[in-house]
């Protein structure tokens, strides 16, 4: 088993850790305390091919395969994981479907202009009563013929207001309950859609998350992926990749803290002496890296077995389960090591913190990661 990466794996790390380094750490502290969305660094993770990194060149995309985007993925988090959880939405669950399921024409038309970034997406899936149960789906699409009359709302939607293209899950055939649902491609500006305002949140406050509001909105019927009641299937297999981004996310902020924690440790003097000198601080340091070296293999492995056809449900699962969970523990010890800096802005480490808790929450909920887990054990 050959753990080394490729020259060209390291190529794509190390540019996703200049980028983060030089674009995204300026301004990352008042981004995340005004709220502000990074349209000017997303602009430019566009233009270096990491919104649309897995995508065939021929659409627009860097033609990559999953461990360098887990790379990338992770050098990102570690600095602004508002960028990522972008990042890692429109190449996951926007590009991936599209070019997965979708037809030659809605590739054309939205695929190769959300690969190269000159828009982004949104996955529209999460409803007021359908987070984890994604089966009661209460948005409806009647169809009408040439077109589907969509209704109902949407909640927590990343990339909110700032995509141009939202996939969204809706029921057609209630009788038939997961299997009478389906994707649709939704512009912005389509009549009857609405935009609701912005959540105000604990943590990757630069990411715009918002409720959508679907009334009579009128989707052609071009834009729905896939087969008659493909929907559901469509929203899982998206998720099961999505969660690689999101475990990549979860590594990303849980490295990032360790990597300040160290470099802390190491300048920080107290009872005579660097506080790396001390047991206390060694331990947590030990387990910190540990962990992380764990958690980044499951990454690795899950996105080896995507890149190689193998079934990744559940090694994505686990990477997600465990890696946020690493995220939470060491940003939590991080803070601990920085003692009373920790909990101020200029540190990072509390911004990290509070980061690290989205990742047990979206894509699934560490429990959802869990039921996926042991079905695919006890199949
Ligand atoms: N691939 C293909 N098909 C799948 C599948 C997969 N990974 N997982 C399930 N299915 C199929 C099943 O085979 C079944 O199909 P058939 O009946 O035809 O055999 C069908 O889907 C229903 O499956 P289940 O009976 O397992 O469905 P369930 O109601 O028990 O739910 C669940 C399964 C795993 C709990 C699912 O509801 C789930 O993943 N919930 C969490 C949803 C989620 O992650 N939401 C996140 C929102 S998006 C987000 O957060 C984005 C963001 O902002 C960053």
């Amino acid at each position: 088993m050959n753990f080394d990466l490729t020259e060209e794996h390291i190529m794509i790390r190390d540019a996703a850790r200049d980028f983060a380094q030089n674009e995204l750490l300026p301004g990352v502290i008042e981004r995340d305390e005004n709220q502000t969305f990074p349209t000017e660094q997303i602009k430019k993770m566009g233009e270096l091919g990491f919104l649309g990194m897995m995508v065939d060149p021929k659409y627009g995309g860097g033609g990559m395969d999953t461990i360098s985007y887990v790379l990338a993925m992770e050098e990102i988090s570690k600095i602004d994981a508002s960028c990522s959880v972008v990042m890692s939405v429109n190449n996951s669950l926007v590009c991936w479907g599209l070019e997965k399921f979708g037809t030659e024409e809605q590739k054309q038309k939205y695929l190769t202009r959300l690969a190269t970034g000159e828009i982004i997406g949104a996955f529209c899936l999460s409803e007021p009563e359908a987070g984890s149960d994604a089966t009661s789906q209460r948005t409806t699409a009647v169809d009408k013929g040439d077109h589907y009359l969509l209704n109902g709302t949407k909640n927590w939607i990343t990339n909110g207001s700032s995509a141009e293209v939202y996939l969204v899950i809706a029921q057609t055939d209630v009788e038939k309950k997961h299997r009478g649902i389906n994707a649709f491609i939704v512009e912005k500006g389509m009549e009857g859609f609405e935009i609701g305002p912005k959540e105000n949140k604990l943590g990757i406050r630069g990411s715009d998350t918002h409720s959508l509001m679907f009334t009579d909105v009128k989707v052609p019927k071009e834009n729905r992926i896939g087969e008659d009641g493909f929907g559901f299937k469509f929203a899982m297999k998206t998720l099961s990749g999505g969660r690689i981004g999101i475990a990549s996310q979860a590594l990303g902020i849980a490295s990032g803290a360790y990597e300040l924690a160290l470099k802390y440790s190491k300048e920080r003097k107290a009872f005579g002496t660097e506080i790396c000198n001390h047991q206390a601080i060694q331990f947590k340091l030990a387990d910190m890296a540990t962990n992380i070296d764990a958690a980044r293999l499951l990454c690795l492995q899950s996105a080896y077995h995507k890149d190689n056809g193998l079934n990744y449900d559940r090694s994505g699962a686990m990477a997600k389960l465990y890696a946020s969970q690493v995220a939470m523990d060491t940003t939590v010890e991080a803070v601990q090591v920085h003692g009373g800096y920790g909990f101020v802005k200029e540190y990072h480490v509390e911004r990290l913190m509070r980061d690290a808790k989205i990742t047990q929450i979206y894509e699934g909920t560490s429990e959802i990661q869990k039921i996926v887990i042991s079905r695919d054990l006890l199949k």
